[in-house]
């Protein structure tokens, strides 16, 4: 189901802001540049947009601030109640789903955006996933995703062995427990659904994707 880490979500949802201006050491290099991932991932998004994992609603409230309209999931209870009391002065409701199960959006969206929460489908659930958003979008819409992802299991591993030598115990913890992909399998998941992908670098860890239905 894809749910399985809302654990820590539950207790990271009140740090959550702190981290990502880069005040928790082990997560500066996966948080840096977080304002323009997702400034990126405005720029590259249509007009109605179904967004997943919203947190406290970073990117959600760049959405807004550029005229789009916007459909949030987020599964997080604790995530959602900071998300919506931050964005209280705009008109947005913050709906409990998730990258499987999620209400449907009111209006045809032409974009779907996440930001660091893909990684969190293992193989089979992100193949699922991007078949329904297959069914959802129109020709030509996009799915714009930010997230940690890996050239190869060689750049996978050399970044593991670096942060066990700098002690990072947390970040190895979360490295081999969640599902990083590696770019070459997304590529292939995504073409298998009819998408044609390109990739972005946006820092040690962090890509963009954008996907594009043929
Ligand atoms: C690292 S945070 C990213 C939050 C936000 N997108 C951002 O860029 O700041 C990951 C978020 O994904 C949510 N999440 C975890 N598993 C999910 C799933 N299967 N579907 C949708 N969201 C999920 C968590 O509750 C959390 O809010």
């Amino acid at each position: 189901m894809g749910l399985e880490f809302m654990p820590i979500f539950k207790d990271w949802a009140v740090s959550y802001d702190d981290e990502v201006e880069g005040h928790n050491p082990q997560y500066k290099d996966v948080f840096e540049g977080y304002w323009d991932i997702i400034t990126e991932i405005t720029n590259q998004s249509g007009n109605s947009i179904l967004e997943f994992g919203s947190g406290t609603g970073n990117l959600t409230e760049k959405l807004l601030q550029a005229g789009k309209k916007v459909y949030p999931i987020e599964p997080s209870q604790e995530m959602r109640a900071i998300a919506q009391e931050k964005l209280k002065d705009y008109q947005v409701e913050f709906l409990d789903g998730d990258m499987e199960n999620f209400p449907q959006a009111e209006n045809e969206v032409d974009t779907i955006v996440s930001n660091l929460v893909f990684h969190h489908l293992n193989a089979a659930e992100k193949n699922s996933a991007l078949a329904a958003y297959n069914k959802i979008l129109p020709s030509g819409g996009k799915i714009i995703f930010g997230d940690t992802m890996f050239l190869s299991q060689a750049a996978l591993d050399a970044i593991i062995e670096r942060e066990i030598s700098r002690g990072f115990e947390d970040l190895v913890e979360d490295l081999n427990r969640e599902y990083y992909p590696l770019i070459t399998d997304l590529e292939e998941i995504f073409r298998a659904n009819n998408f044609k992908t390109t990739y972005r670098q946006m820092n040690n860890y962090v890509w963009i994707v954008i996907a594009e239905k043929i």
